[in-house]
């Protein structure tokens, strides 16, 4: 690929030495294969510095919170690509939510996480409510991408907490959209890939703090498949299931309100916190596991056995909880974060691949026993398939939220019920470090996307999928929606100088 080497005489060494840009799994995991310079920038007054600028050289410009995602599909593969992180534009301001009112609003940047703003806001007595997703990650890029909790009863698109959004447009000037089902601007805005531009200002609803408890099943893998999954999830605040094939059997998450006066206990739940022991523990295991089903078949009934106790500490004294159901504050609950002196598992060396396609809830039966078709057949061929992810495969669901390309949006031409709401199939799996790098029976996965974007009405997520899988699933989004899309994208981003590969594989750059 010829560099283009525009940015005059000064940055020109820059702009032509071209590297990757990481994931949040670091080198070897680029977000974008080539860009020529990354900024750091620390006010939104210079994001739009830097957008005027790349406006006027052309240059492909795009926003990282951070770099939560999977895949290389960030950026475009254009080597001129600059990237503007916004860990550093994170004030949060104008908290409104007067005594006794049931919800008020708060002002952040582009780069506050949902960790910061959970402290900030417990402080003050309010909370986000459902509409959050994970601990170390911004809120403007979950709102991009169109990222969300697991609830069928409540909103849970990040997106559906926002009242406004204050975009950088392709010329570097604000444009600040506000909530309103009847303005394209608006329903694009709401899951735009960042392709509209930089999100640099949120305005984002916020409730009085709350307590919740959660609670965790046990379930046979036949109550599941052949039960009422929607009524499983459906009456709770938040619920999701996590399914271990090999040992047939399902673990059943739940949670919801209690009173503040509930429980003193003060639950913090931890998702990723590992020990070094523990991960080199792991990665042999998991590592063998590329030629030995026997070795994943140990791995998943170990991770299992772990999984079945609550994944909690106790806040204020960091002691393990050992009983369901666990209680405490909104935010430590859902979310929680690290334990104190542990590290994540991408720290020491454990690092995933993923797959997330939803499906309209209706069919949540006939899609999992599709994936339970494909996992015998391979057991039948003589290669058994296990989770080999430390909370298995994780079966999300998302209430119906309208905007053009959410993965929950409903009203689209394939006809398909998604008013109830849709089943998320997260299919994380451990990638070796050894050999080929290639994942035990690795066709397999390929397989079973395609097999699932054929077979069913379905929607990626859109950080958690391969080019290949969106090139697949690309015909299953709606031409209208695209067509609306694109018409916005062009109003704010006439030259695309904020074009990925996600929207080029949607044919928003045609
Ligand atoms: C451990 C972990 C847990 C996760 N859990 C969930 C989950 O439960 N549910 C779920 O839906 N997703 C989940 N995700 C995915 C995650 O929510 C998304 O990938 C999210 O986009 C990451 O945000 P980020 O701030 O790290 O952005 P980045 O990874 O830096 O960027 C992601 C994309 O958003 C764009 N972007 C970022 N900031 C902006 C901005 N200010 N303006 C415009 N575009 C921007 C980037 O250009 C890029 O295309 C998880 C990811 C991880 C690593
Ligand atoms: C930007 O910040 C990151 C993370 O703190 C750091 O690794 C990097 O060196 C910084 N880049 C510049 C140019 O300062
Ligand atoms: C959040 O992620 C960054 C990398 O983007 C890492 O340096 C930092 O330690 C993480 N913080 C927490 C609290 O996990
Ligand atoms: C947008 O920005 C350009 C260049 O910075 C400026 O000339 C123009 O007046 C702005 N347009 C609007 C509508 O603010
Ligand atoms: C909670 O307890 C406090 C003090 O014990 C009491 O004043 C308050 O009314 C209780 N609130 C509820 C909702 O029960
Ligand atoms: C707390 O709330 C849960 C769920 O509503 C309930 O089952 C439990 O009995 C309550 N406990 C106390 C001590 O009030
Ligand atoms: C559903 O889509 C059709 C066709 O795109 C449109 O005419 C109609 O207004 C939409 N209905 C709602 C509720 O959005």
């Amino acid at each position: 690929m010829a560099y283009r080497c525009v940015l005059g005489l000064l940055t020109l060494a820059l702009s032509c030495r071209a590297e990757p840009f990481n994931t949040f799994d670091g080198p070897g995991h680029p977000a974008c294969n080539n860009v020529a310079k990354v900024y750091n920038a620390t006010s939104v007054e210079e994001m739009q510095t830097i957008v005027r600028d790349a406006a006027e050289s052309n240059t492909p410009v795009r926003a990282s919170g951070k770099g939560h995602m999977w895949y290389d599909t960030m950026c475009s593969d254009d080597p001129t690509t600059v990237i503007i992180r916004t860990e550093d534009v994170n004030k949060i301001s104008d908290l409104d939510l007067p005594e006794g009112a049931s919800e008020g609003s708060v002002m952040i940047e582009a780069g506050v996480t949902f960790l910061q703003l959970a402290e900030y806001l417990h402080t003050n007595g309010a909370s986000v409510g459902y509409t959050l997703v994970n601990w170390n990650i911004t809120l403007a890029g979950s709102i991009a991408m169109g990222a969300h909790r697991s609830s069928l009863r409540e909103d849970s698109m990040v997106a559906a907490g926002a009242l406004e959004l204050h975009i950088i447009d392709g010329k570097g000037n604000i444009t600040v959209v506000k909530r309103d089902n009847s303005n394209d601007d608006w329903l694009a805005a709401s899951t735009s890939l960042g392709l509209l531009g930089v999100i640099a200002r949120i305005k984002f609803k916020v409730y009085p703090d709350f307590k919740v408890y959660a609670q965790q099943k046990i379930l046979a893998e036949d109550q599941v498949l052949n039960g009422d999954i929607y009524g499983m999830i459906q009456p709770y605040a938040t619920a999701n299931l996590w399914w271990w094939p090999f040992l047939k059997k399902f673990h059943h998450r739940y949670y919801d309100k209690v009173d503040i006066n509930n429980s003193t206990q003060e639950g913090f739940q931890s998702t990723f916190s590992v020990t070094k022991t523990e991960a080199d523990l792991a990665l042999g295991i998991l590592n063998a596991g590329k030629y030995l089903a026997t070795s994943n078949q140990l791995a998943e009934t170990t991770f299992f056995a772990l999984w079945s106790a609550p994944n909690f500490h106790e806040k204020t004294t960091d002691k393990a909880i050992l009983t369901w159901p666990v209680y405490g504050w909104n935010y430590d609950v859902l979310i929680g974060g690290l334990y104190p002196g542990y590290g994540t598992e991408w720290d020491y060396g454990l690092r995933g691949l993923t797959l997330e396609l939803a499906f309209p809830v209706t069919q949540a039966n006939a899609v999992l026993k599709r994936v339970r078709k494909a996992f015998d057949d391979s057991a039948a061929a003589g290669k058994p398939m296990t989770s080999t992810y430390r909370s298995g495969i994780n079966i999300k669901f998302g209430k119906a939220y309208f905007d053009l390309l959410g993965q929950v949006t409903t009203n689209t031409s394939d006809g398909a019920d998604w008013s109830k709401g849709a089943i998320m199939f997260d299919f994380p799996s451990f990638q070796p470090t050894i050999g080929d790098k290639l994942r035990y029976n690795e066709p397999f996965y390929h397989n079973l996307a395609q097999a699932l974007i054929t077979e069913f009405p379905c929607r990626p997520h859109w950080t958690k999928n391969t080019r290949e899988v969106f090139t697949l699933a690309k015909d299953k989004i709606d031409a209208s929606h695209l067509a609306r899309f694109k018409k916005v994208r062009e109003k704010f981003d006439p030259n695309g100088i904020f074009k990925s590969i996600v929207g080029q594989i949607l044919g928003l750059y045609d």
